[in-house]
């Protein structure tokens, strides 16, 4: 027995968790699905964004299905009641490092793309980034009085970006066994010209290679790796880079699809514990009306099987089951072009079921 935890949030987290639940439910696996709520739908029921009874049942899991938080009714909390501490404090909690996110255009929605069709459609790529190091958790940190230099007796900000090696290593595993489940070819990006941090990078990606012979690791600098995805975003397959780097990338490469409601995503520990969300937030414009993509989480579901439990052949039956249901034409309203046959988030998990049969 597979113990899920399932956390829905707030805001549209509810409603498209739902339909991924009835997803993973169909397909006859020995699962047991727990839910604790979480983020503002916690505050309401508990006076904690995270409470420990969440926690708990996260901790014990081998895998968590997390909806969406941040709805705005929260916004006025102190900043350690908000939603988005839960999600902070899970990743702290669990040691989720890697975070992977594909970006998939799906040949039906090319449109979507405010790229030509003929440069992104059918892209499939995975960005892996590091989530807990780098320059967003460098010490020292701070504001300073200068006290000698060209600046003297001015302030200074200042941030610290290091890696240390094992934190390198964890994460090009991460990567390179992703490119062994995929295209076998991995591209890390860096700044290697000019930061020390990214020489030491280059050099443990290389080490750590000669363990997966099969793959075809490359380099490539992350102004360049900028340009590339917007010109060629097909030319990558996988794609490892750091905490800073990796945050602008994953944005850049989701847009690259058009459509936030169709992106899942997954953040991974060294136990192989795993927690997968869609990649856009809680929605809270749309909140409650039956109208949201409950795709990027039914699709967080598939990569909950292919990288928690090894269940790839179910992973690929929902991914399948998806493209059926945008070749049959149904489309919620974030994707919905004229011509196209208009459901709601209800509907599409239905549609989904059935064509998962
Ligand atoms: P958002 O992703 O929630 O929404 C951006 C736009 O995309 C909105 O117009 C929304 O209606 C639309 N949208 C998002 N998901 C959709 C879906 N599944 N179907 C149809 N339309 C969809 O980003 P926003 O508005 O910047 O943030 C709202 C709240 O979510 C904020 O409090 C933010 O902090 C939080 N957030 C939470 C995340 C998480 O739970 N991991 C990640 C990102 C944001
Ligand atoms: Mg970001």
């Amino acid at each position: 027995m597979h113990q899920i935890a399932v956390l829905p949030g707030d805001g549209i987290g509810p409603e498209i968790t739902e339909q991924a639940v009835r997803v993973l439910t169909a397909l006859g696996l020995p699962l047991e699905l727990q839910t604790q709520p979480v983020g503002g739908a916690a505050y309401a029921a508990h006076g904690h964004p995270l409470p420990e009874a969440t926690l708990k049942l996260a901790q014990s899991a081998r895998a968590i299905l997390f909806g969406a938080v941040g709805d705005w009714k929260y916004d006025n909390l102190e900043r350690h009641l908000r939603p988005e501490q839960a999600i902070l404090g899970l990743r702290k909690a669990l040691g989720l490092f890697a975070n992977l996110r594909p970006a998939i255009l799906y040949p039906q929605l090319a449109n979507a793309s405010t790229l030509k069709p003929e440069v992104v459609a059918g892209l499939d790529i995975l960005i892996v980034r590091e989530l807990t190091g780098d320059i967003y958790f460098g010490q020292p940190r701070g504001v300073r009085t200068l006290e000698d230099g060209p600046f003297k007796g001015e302030r200074q900000g200042f941030d610290t970006m290091h890696y240390a090696e094992s934190e390198i290593r964890r994460i090009a595993h991460i990567a390179f066994q992703a490119a062994l489940k995929r295209n076998k070819k991995l591209c890390s990006v860096d700044k290697a010209n000019v930061l020390e941090t990214s020489q030491f990078w280059r050099d443990v990606m290389i080490a750590v290679s000669a363990e997966y012979p099969e793959v075809e690791l490359s380099h490539m600098y992350v102004d360049n790796a900028a340009m590339q995805l917007v010109r060629a975003p097909k030319e990558f397959d996988v794609v490892v880079t750091g905490n800073l780097f990796g945050d602008i990338l994953s944005d850049e490469a989701a847009m690259l699809t058009g459509s936030i409601g169709m992106l899942p995503s997954a953040s991974l520990n060294a136990a192989g514990q795993g927690l997968y969300e869609p990649s856009h937030g809680s929605a809270p414009d749309i909140a409650g009306q039956n109208i949201a993509n409950p795709l990027a989480t039914i699709l967080s579901a598939a990569m909950l099987l292919r990288y928690s439990l090894d269940e790839a052949a179910q992973a690929d039956r929902i991914e399948a089951a998806v493209q059926s249901v945008l070749e049959q034409g149904l489309r919620t309203a974030d994707i919905y072009e004229p011509g196209m046959l208009r459901v709601s988030t209800s509907e599409m998990g239905d549609a989904v079921l059935k064509a998962l049969k």
